[in-house]
């Protein structure tokens, strides 16, 4: 049971849904078309307003993407095309909990497949490999047969901070930020549901997952372990909306598997096939990219050992903790002077495998003393409408902290770092890894104060 379920009862409880809550207008029964034009919601539980973008912008109007409407505020990190991009740290935050789809961070590794409104509905999806009952079946089937759900799901790019690391040496990625992160409400049906249905055969073990972008190493593709696809508490869906809207093209429209609590690289987009196998996914992408190859590989050895990128121990699933602080922002100078008795320093922290963050700690002095910061929880307010996933989380925490100005005046540096309930702590030194993957040391922003 989601925080809405459209089509099922449940035997324990009577579902709270959002229709019964104060967000009446959160949710109504128009067409996604209509959907995306609705705006100026309201509560602490709805999106962010948002109104899809209409305009195609100069820079795309001669790429592939030339079908893409797209927010000119989001940062473009791989020059026009393929579109990689994220949104300013400041802009991001203060969204707040969830992500509007115009900020939501995009990675896509070619051009972004057209599917034409009309279509949508249309778009087919196989399931096979090895299980007894392959299947094809429409978005409509998929919606028509299934229960839907919605729940709260942070993704993030396991690229994310990589900047960081590329300062130190360069990787074969490139420069994210620390803001390849955003949590958005999205709706789906469980992967699981799909899977059970075409009975998986006894020594069925992976699910194996392929979009229909083309690329030039093969369609992108990946996979995740089949027990986990078939744990309620792991939440992996197959979504069609986001926000309440239909997914945006950058975001995988028409369908797009949602992986929880693990890296964005698993939750594959434009969704044409599931492939149920025994081993782990033998695709280009699955094999050569998100991992975390040990710290003495260089890109020269990369270049040339391939034994490296076979091994699937070195296969990122799980997110790992991570933080980042957004106020102050990176080259922001701060005007203490007159100012009131407390500085309120603000970021994100988040950790993966459905491991919560129990605590976010700050230093003023490069790790000497630590102070904990208040961490507030947003999801716990979905969490309340919904006993499937009790146990787990799978969205960020925002974190706040009242620094006394004379502190703060004092400090060089002000840090962050964030331990989740694994007793998991984010590291004081970086892992540099040829990929640039997974980077979670202490998060740093220079103090500059006026005068
Ligand atoms: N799926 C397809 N088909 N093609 C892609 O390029 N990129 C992956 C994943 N799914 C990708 C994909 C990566 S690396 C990430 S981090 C997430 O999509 C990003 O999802 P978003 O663009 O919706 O934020």
């Amino acid at each position: 049971m989601g925080v809405h379920s459209k089509h099922q009862q449940s035997a324990i409880d009577p579902p709270v849904s959002f229709e019964s809550s104060a967000q009446t207008s959160l949710r109504s029964d128009t067409s996604p078309a209509e959907r995306d034009e609705e705006g100026d919601r309201e509560g602490p539980l709805v999106p962010p307003p948002s109104r899809a973008p209409t305009t195609i912008l100069a820079l795309d109007k001669n790429t592939p993407d030339a079908h893409v409407p797209r927010d000119p505020r989001l940062i473009r990190l791989t020059g026009t095309h393929p579109f990689n991009c994220e949104a300013p740290l400041t802009a991001l935050m203060r969204e707040g909990f969830l992500t509007s789809p115009e900020l939501f961070f995009v990675r896509n590794h070619g051009p972004v497949p057209h599917v034409p409104d009309a279509a949508i509905l249309d778009w087919e999806f196989t399931v096979d490999g090895l299980v007894d009952a392959p299947l094809r079946l429409t978005l409509r089937a998929l919606l028509a047969e299934h229960e839907v759900h919605t729940y709260p799901i942070t993704l993030v790019c396991a690229g994310n901070r990589r900047k960081e690391q590329n300062q130190v040496r360069k990787s074969n990625g490139f420069s994210w930020g620390p803001a390849g992160v955003s949590t958005a409400l999205f709706t789906g049906v469980a992967m699981a549901d799909v899977i059970r249905r075409a009975r998986p055969q006894n020594r069925a073990r992976y699910v194996c997952m392929e979009g229909a972008d083309t690329l030039p190493n093969g369609h992108y593709g990946t996979c995740v372990k089949l027990s986990w696809v078939l744990d309620p508490n792991r939440g992996i869906m197959l979504a069609h909306e986001m926000n309440f809207q239909r997914l945006r093209p950058d975001h995988g429209r028409p369908l797009r598997a949602v992986i929880p609590g693990q890296i964005g690289g698993r939750s594959v987009k434009w969704l044409k096939r599931l492939i149920v196998t025994d081993a782990p996914s033998d695709n280009w992408y699955h094999i050569y990219d998100n991992r975390v190859l040990p710290t003495m590989v260089s890109p020269d050895v990369a270049a040339n050992e391939p034994k490296w990128w076979t091994d699937e121990r070195y296969a990122i699933y799980d997110l790992s903790p991570n933080s980042a602080i957004a106020s102050p922002a990176h080259g922001e100078t701060l005007s203490l002077v007159g100012a009131a008795e407390s500085y309120c320093a603000k970021g994100y922290a988040y950790s993966g495998g459905g491991r919560r963050v129990t605590r976010v700690e700050v230093s003023l002095d490069q790790g000497g003393t630590w102070r904990l910061a208040t961490v507030n929880y947003d999801e716990d307010k979905y969490r309340e409408r919904d006993f499937h996933w009790r146990d787990t989380s799978f969205c960020w925490c925002l974190w706040t902290i009242d620094l006394p100005v004379q502190d703060i005046a004092a400090a060089k540096d002000l840090m962050v770092r964030c331990m989740d309930e694994g007793m998991c702590a984010q590291p004081r030194d970086m892992y540099w890894n040829v990929l640039g993957m997974m980077n979670n040391p202490w998060f740093r922003v220079a103090v500059h104060k006026e005068g």
